[in-house]
C-alpha cells in the first residue's frame, strides 16, 4: 500500500531548504540546527535544535512536538522527550564527535509532531 501523501509514513523533508520556498507546514515543522561549522574530534560542542523557527508551531495539549532526536550521520547521539506546555520543543545538546567521524559529517535532527509526523532537518559540519 502506498502512503505517499501520509505525513505519518516515513520522514518528512521540505522540498527546498530555502524557507521562502517552504509551505506553511514545512516552515512550522522542519527542525533547524545551529552548530559550529568546524569542530575538533573529541571536543564537546553545543548543538541547538529548534522547531517553529520559520513559522510558530503550537505547544498545547492537543498539538505538540513529543520528541527531538539528534544524529551524527546515522548514529543516534541524543533524544529529548517533550511534554506539551511544560517544555519547549527546542533543545541544546552538548555532544562530541570521535576520530572515526573526521571529515565532513552530517548532523540530522528529527522532530515528532503528534498531528503531523516526523520531520527532518540537517546541517553539515567538519570534524578535524
Ligand atoms: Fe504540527
Amino acid at each position: 500500500m502506498s502512503c505517499e501523501n501520509d505525513l505519518f509514513c516515513g520522514i518528512n523533508v521540505p522540498k527546498s531548504k530555502n524557507p521562502d520556498e517552504m509551505t506553511d507546514l514545512e516552515k512550522k515543522h522542519t527542525p533547524v540546527i545551529t552548530a559550529p561549522e568546524k569542530v575538533k574530534a573529541g571536543d564537546l560542542f553545543d548543538v541547538k535544535v529548534e522547531t517553529g523557527v520559520y513559522m510558530k508551531h503550537p505547544n498545547e495539549y492537543g498539538h505538540y512536538f513529543g520528541w527531538i532526536e539528534l544524529y551524527l550521520d546515522d548514529t543516534l547521539v541524543s533524544r529529548a522527550d517533550l511534554q506539551p506546555v511544560l517544555s519547549s520543543p527546542s533543545v541544546t545538546l552538548k555532544i562530541s564527535a570521535t576520530h572515526s567521524h573526521e571529515g565532513k559529517r552530517k548532523l540530522r535532527a528529527l522532530a515528532f509532531c503528534n498531528l503531523h509526523g516526523i520531520w527532518e532537518g540537517e546541517k553539515e559540519i567538519e570534524v578535524e
